[in-house]
């Protein structure tokens, strides 16, 4: 795969880089993506599983749907795209600044190595009770049936569901992030899901160099300056790769 050589010019220069990531980046891990052929959302309900009244109505089914995520995930690993990024982030990608912005819930950014990550969506490893917000990220004890807080309130995954709203700190610092940084990544989402979508044209607005990772092209990719079609765990690796040469032939 060739990487055009405005794009290293640009890497070059740049100290600001974000990594704004979907369920794409994950598919590589076995954690199935939302749309597409094999999208979780052809098969299945979003009304029905991921959102607030489908979880007061039925809270059964939705956290049946939730463990059966969250042991598909535990029994997942980061793959190459994750490692490249935490790479990045390291001293290696020589970067001032590289930020994640996420809308998975699966953790595997952190789970590989990744420090500063934005979870515009909530992180499946993490629960609250619904009427006294008391967090509880332990595992959760099913076996008297739907776990319950010490209130008496029901415990529920923090993970953001259709008609919430996002996480104000979270959404605020991925702005401000994407307001000044000089290259966005977009790896691996549909770019269909607002307001986490938006931040792509923020950064736009202020004037970053848009480079698109995707197996197909998508709603955004005449907005990208560059897009490279394929998928992140071969391609973000590559990249990686271009900037440690630079970066050893600097020094
Ligand atoms: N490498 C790169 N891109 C890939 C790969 C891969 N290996 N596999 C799939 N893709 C691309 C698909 O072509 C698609 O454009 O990843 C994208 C996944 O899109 P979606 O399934 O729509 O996921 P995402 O964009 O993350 O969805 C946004 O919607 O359902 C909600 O809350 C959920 O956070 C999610 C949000």
């Amino acid at each position: 795969m060739q990487i055009d050589k405005n794009l290293i010019e640009k890497l070059k220069a740049s100290k600001s880089i974000v990594f704004f990531t979907g369920a794409g980046i994950s598919a590589e891990s076995g954690i199935p993506t939302f749309r597409g052929k094999e999208g979780i959302w052809n098969k299945l309900k979003p009304e029905e599983l991921a959102n607030f009244d489908a979880f007061l109505k039925n809270p059964e089914l939705v956290w049946e749907w939730y463990n059966h995520r969250k042991k598909i995930i535990h029994q997942s690993q980061p793959n190459q795209g994750h490692i490249a990024i935490a790479e990045m982030q390291s001293a290696l990608g020589g970067f001032p600044e590289v930020a994640v912005i996420t809308q998975n819930i699966d953790n595997l950014h952190r789970r590989a190595g990744s420090k500063t990550v934005y979870e515009l969506h909530g992180n499946i490893e993490r629960n609250y009770c619904i009427k006294c917000r008391t967090f509880y990220n332990e595992e959760l004890d099913f076996s008297k049936g739907i776990p319950k807080c010490k209130c008496g309130g029901l415990i529920r995954p923090d993970v953001v569901w259709f008609g919430e709203y996002l996480p104000e700190n979270q959404f605020d610092a991925s702005e401000k992030t994407a307001q000044n940084c000089d290259i966005f990544f977009i790896v691996g989402t549909s770019a269909v899901v607002y307001p986490a979508a938006s931040l792509i044209f923020t950064a736009k607005q202020n004037k970053a160099y848009l480079v698109e990772i995707n197996i197909e092209e998508t709603e955004i990719s005449n907005y990208a300056d560059w897009s490279f079609y394929g998928e992140a765990g071969s391609i973000l690796p590559q990249i990686i790769n271009e900037i440690k040469k630079f970066h050893n032939n600097s020094h």
